[in-house]
């Protein structure tokens, strides 16, 4: 289970998005533990139905300082991701103070998203970066309203170093389940470094968290090679709430208030693969995703 500190209210007055927040796994864990905190926790699932499911566990399994607000979306569309940051902003009118970017998912073959963008990449990279684009006034309102920065964690996995940095994110060609997840953490991560950058100073701190190895419904949803590898691991695989123990430091440790840029593991923070690093590969990643961002912005516009 959790080696996190007892709850203790840290997070009174502050209200968080996570989304992914199905039972059983990481999302579903963070929710539970920055609730004991005292958070409002915009608690987001896939369907309007899962959310509230989700929440009324959450009552139950939470100690009853937080609250929890069910918001859902398919986030596999850059529409469905902006669609969730307005149901944030509608929950949340005054801002929000933390967003942690933990769906994600594996696909046993090759399929597009209504964008035309690969699913991995769609869901573990694009929707992040759209929910959070149109997410930024309503971090920087909460930040001035605590008058401290708000804090953007996205989930990341170890095994990001093995990605390759591809220009063309319908991945044409022959099609690896494990390859298409290890380029997607890898661009979601050169995103982070990216953004981290751009935001340094403005209010805002955006980090990356490797939960581990942990026990989820995450390969039996994939299947294929995650199914087989997750059914195979999971005697020796963490609890979810392990999982989380890193987006929780970031967002209740006083001494990680300011930091920004960071790769975290549950315990420590710690350098990231060497590709990762790389500033032309984060720049690379930013501009092709402002790049996809801004087309859908211009196809919805031309079709209005
Ligand atoms: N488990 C591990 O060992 C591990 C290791 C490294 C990184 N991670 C990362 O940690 C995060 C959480 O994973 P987990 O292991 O806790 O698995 P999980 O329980 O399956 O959580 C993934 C969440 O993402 C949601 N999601 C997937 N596709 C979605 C979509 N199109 N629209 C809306 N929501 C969608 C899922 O909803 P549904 O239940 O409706 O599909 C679920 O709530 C992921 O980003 C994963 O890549 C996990």
């Amino acid at each position: 289970m959790s080696t996190l500190p007892s709850p203790s209210g840290r997070l009174r007055g502050q209200t968080i998005l996570v989304t992914g927040t199905t039972k059983g796994g990481i999302g579903y864990e963070t929710a539970r533990l920055l609730g004991d905190e005292g958070a409002t926790v915009l608690t987001h699932a896939r369907t309007p139905d899962a959310a509230r499911s989700n929440v009324e566990s959450l009552v139950v399994d939470g100690n009853g300082a937080g609250r929890f607000v069910p918001v859902a979306a398919d986030l596999s569309s850059i529409a469905g991701a902006r669609a969730l940051a307005e149901a944030a902003r509608a929950a949340a009118p005054g801002g929000i103070h933390g967003l942690v970017n933990n769906a994600g998912a594996g696909f046993k073959d090759r399929r597009l998203s209504p964008d035309g963008i690969e699913m991995t990449m769609a869901i573990n990279h694009v929707a992040v970066a759209a929910l959070t684009d149109a997410l930024l006034d309503s971090l920087h309102a909460g930040a001035d309203s605590l008058g401290r920065p708000s804090r953007i964690v996205s989930m990341t996995a170890l095994i990001e170093g093995r990605g390759k940095v591809e220009t063309d994110w319908s991945f044409p060609g022959k099609y690896s389940q494990t390859q298409a997840y290890f380029n997607a953490k890898l661009a979601n991560l050169l995103w982070v470094y990216a953004m981290a950058r751009r935001l340094d100073g403005h209010g805002i701190t955006v980090n990356a968290v490797s939960p581990g190895s942990v026990n989820s419904g995450f390969g039996a949803k994939a299947g294929g090679t995650f199914g087989l590898v997750m059914k195979l691991g999971s005697p020796l695989y963490g609890h979810a709430s392990k999982g989380s123990a890193g987006v929780i430091r970031i967002m209740t440790d006083p001494g990680l208030a300011t930091v920004t840029g960071g790769y975290h593991t549950p315990s420590k923070q710690k350098n990231s693969s060497k590709k990762s690093r790389t500033e032309h590969l984060q720049e690379q990643v930013y501009l092709q995703t402002e790049r996809t961002l801004r087309a859908h912005r211009d196809n919805r516009q031309e079709r209005r």
